[in-house]
């Protein structure tokens, strides 16, 4: 059998995927309709949220999020710095601040004393952004409460984490996306993401106010049912246009993939637990390795398997790391590059040194292959691959990045 690449993550399209889109292909109903009502319905229901509205990808369901909340100019947001860009850039397209606190260095979720501290001194602090980093839950009992207390919206940035739970203090286990201490939940479904639409996103909520609004932000800000019209006209054709929305519409064709997917996500998620353990088991006897740290009260979805390591210390370089290991047909992935390090949020006041945590984190970062196609040989030889190479690109090495035999 010829030896496939190994990239940091990638899809699970399987016969019956196929097969459910290529019957809304042939049905005639390409945009959105009942397909997509049934995918929002399931991925409700499998969340244990009220409501789902789908939407064209995470970025949209962000913003579209941020627009519900009547997020705008003088409102700041707090979000983490160690998230994707798109946690943050939401803030924006509404004319808000985005603002950042540091992480936890274990859960790698922003720190919730931190969050409490900065919304104590900042009362244009209109909502938190908690992401759920590679997967694993924050704390969201500390981070509702937080809110609670001082009225703020809280949108769960679930783009890692789709699949994952925690169990409260009172012992009941909730998905995320159950909204139980927050507004709104953010989904994606890129290809490297729990399931897949292709580009696809949703949003989960309780709020029927808000879930309405979001139907309506969706398509345009268009309201079409008489119940809600300013002036019902009891026209056929009348609709009317109550807010400024977007076409972020998912279609018929990618709800398909997403129901045919969401079907198999236990499935998808205890594989990605199946090998995180083994790496976590192949790698935590070596010390320059940090593995993720084992969850307490959460069951993470497995989105990365994010590893620190030291690379001063081993006196080697992640490039040549990565370039050896890309030699062989093994890529690897760095989760992220801080946000406020970027040069348009530069450009917005931040400075390298405003979270150290998040800085060191990313300095030792490297996110290892993780999906469920993925073999258990493909993670052991990832993990022999990377331990050569780590030998082969470190200080000590004379031909330091050269053709090493690994
Ligand atoms: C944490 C996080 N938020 C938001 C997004 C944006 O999702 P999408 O790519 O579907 O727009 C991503 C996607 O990578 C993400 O990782």
């Amino acid at each position: 059998m010829e030896k496939r690449a190994i990239s940091y993550g990638r899809q699970t399209i399987e016969a019956d995927d196929i097969e459910a889109v290529t019957k809304v292909l042939a049905s005639g109903m390409l945009t959105q309709g009942p397909v997509v009502e049934e995918f929002e319905r399931k991925l409700a229901a499998y969340t244990g949220a009220k409501y789902a509205v789908a939407c064209s990808n995470g970025t949209a369901a962000l913003h579209l999020a941020c627009k519900a909340a009547m997020l705008g100019p003088g409102d700041k947001v707090l979000t983490s710095p160690l998230t994707f860009l798109a946690s943050a850039n939401a803030a924006l397209y509404v004319g808000a601040r985005p603002d950042f606190v540091d992480i936890d260095s274990d859960t790698l979720n922003i720190d919730p004393l931190e969050v409490e501290k900065k919304v104590k001194d900042s009362p244009s602090i209109k909502a938190l952004i908690p992401v759920h980093f590679a997967g694993a839950p924050c704390d969201m009992e500390k981070i509702g409460r937080i809110a609670r207390e001082r009225g703020l919206i809280v949108i769960e940035d679930a783009c890692h984490a789709l699949g994952a739970s925690w169990t409260d203090s009172r012992g009941e286990t909730k998905k995320v996306g159950s909204c139980s201490n927050s507004d709104m939940t953010v989904f994606s479904f890129h290809p490297v993401k729990s399931i897949t639409t292709g580009e696809g996103g949703a949003l989960t909520t309780n709020s029927r106010k808000l879930y309405e609004h979001l139907l309506s932000l969706r398509s345009h800000g268009v309201v079409k049912h008489s119940a809600r019209l300013f002036k019902p006209e009891g026209l056929p054709w009348y609709y009317e246009m109550q807010d400024l929305g977007f076409n972020y519409r998912l279609t018929d064709m990618q709800s398909a993939l997403g129901l045919s997917q969401l079907g198999k996500l236990d499935r998808f998620i205890s594989r990605r637990a199946e090998l995180a353990a083994l790496y976590t088991r192949l790698l935590s006897k070596y010390q320059f390795i940090k593995t993720p740290a084992v969850s307490t009260g959460g069951e993470s979805a497995w989105h990365l398997y994010a590893v620190r390591i030291d690379f001063a210390s081993l006196g080697a370089s992640r490039k040549d790391v990565f370039e050896l290991m890309s030699a062989i047909g093994i890529n690897l992935q760095v989760h992220y590059i801080p946000l406020h390090l970027q040069p348009y949020y530069r450009a917005l006041g931040f400075k390298p040194g405003d979270f150290p945590k998040a800085e060191r984190f990313y300095e030792e970062e490297v996110s290892l292959p993780i999906y469920p196609l993925l073999e258990d040989e493909e993670a052991g030889a990832v993990v022999e691959a990377l331990l050569s190479t780590l030998a082969c690109a470190s200080a000590s090495q004379p031909k330091r990045g050269q053709a090493c035999a690994i």
